[in-house]
């Protein structure tokens, strides 16, 4: 039985005080129980992970960033790296998202390089793969996908395997209001599972934790979460609203 994950992706949105404000309200809300069911994982900006960090470390919810560099260190200015990622207290960061694809040039190959880089320093990565509309209209949609998960997971051992969880995140579902019908994603993640099994092992690709992002809310959130194949969710802009968060986070049976 694989356990849930509720990861809540913040973007860039939320000042220092305002995320405080936000992981308090996310604090109050939720009860011991809920961790039994679902690992619970927020991804504020840069600037606010030490701050919530210290608000969340005697809880059971866990602290993730939204990308990192994969050099060590250097003159890479403006980025992160792994290393400053774990001395802040994260235990996941998120890489290769759609918006890093798109406005930051992000590729599989680079996304792969973090992947080995965040591996080594013990962070756990979730990484993004999904289709544009275009791809999704040409019905080009899983052997797109499939290319994704290949590429980024060269060289990653099954050892490796079992530390990274996987995102499929549908490009016209991200901040539009057109989530994935649960049926829809539940099928991407049973391709994405089958891509497991022909590079892996049938093991592996049972095992693996597979999350669905795209217009995700309080609504949605039980039926896609009910799904075989669906193991909990990447949220975005409802994950900025403590009552949808934690209702979302509730809505995991
Ligand atoms: P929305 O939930 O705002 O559509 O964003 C999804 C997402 O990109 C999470 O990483």
């Amino acid at each position: 039985m694989r356990k849930k994950i509720i990861a809540g992706n913040w973007k860039m949105n939320l000042d220092i005080q305002l995320s405080e404000q936000l992981i308090k309200e996310i604090l109050k809300n939720l009860n011991k129980e809920v961790f039994l069911k679902t690992d619970v994982v927020v991804c504020p900006p840069f600037t606010s992970l030490l701050t919530v960090f210290n608000l969340i470390k005697d809880s059971d919810i866990k602290l993730g960033a939204q990308n990192m560099h994969y050099e060590n260190e250097g003159a890479f200015t403006g980025e992160v790296s792994a290393i400053m990622l774990k001395s802040v207290g994260c235990k996941y960061v998120i890489l290769g998202h759609s918006e890093r694809r798109q406005y930051f040039l992000e590729t599989d190959k680079t996304v792969n390089l973090k992947i080995k880089k965040a591996l080594e320093y013990s962070l756990n990565p979730i990484v993004c793969v999904g289709e544009t509309l275009e791809q999704r209209e040409s019905g080009i949609q899983e052997s797109i996908v499939e290319e994704q998960v290949k590429n980024c997971l060269k060289e990653i051992t099954s050892e490796q395997l079992k530390k990274i969880i996987i995102a499929y995140e549908p490009v016209w579902a991200i901040g539009t209001g057109h989530t994935a019908t649960p049926t829809q994603a539940n099928e991407m993640h049973k391709k994405i599972r089958s891509v497991i099994e022909d590079l892996y092992s049938t093991e592996c690709a049972k095992e693996l934790k597979i999350l669905y992002g795209g217009s995700v809310n309080e609504k949605n959130s039980a039926d896609l979460f009910a799904q075989s194949d669906i193991d909990g969710g990447l949220i975005g802009g409802a994950s900025l609203r403590s009552k949808s968060f934690t209702e979302i986070i509730f809505s995991v049976v």
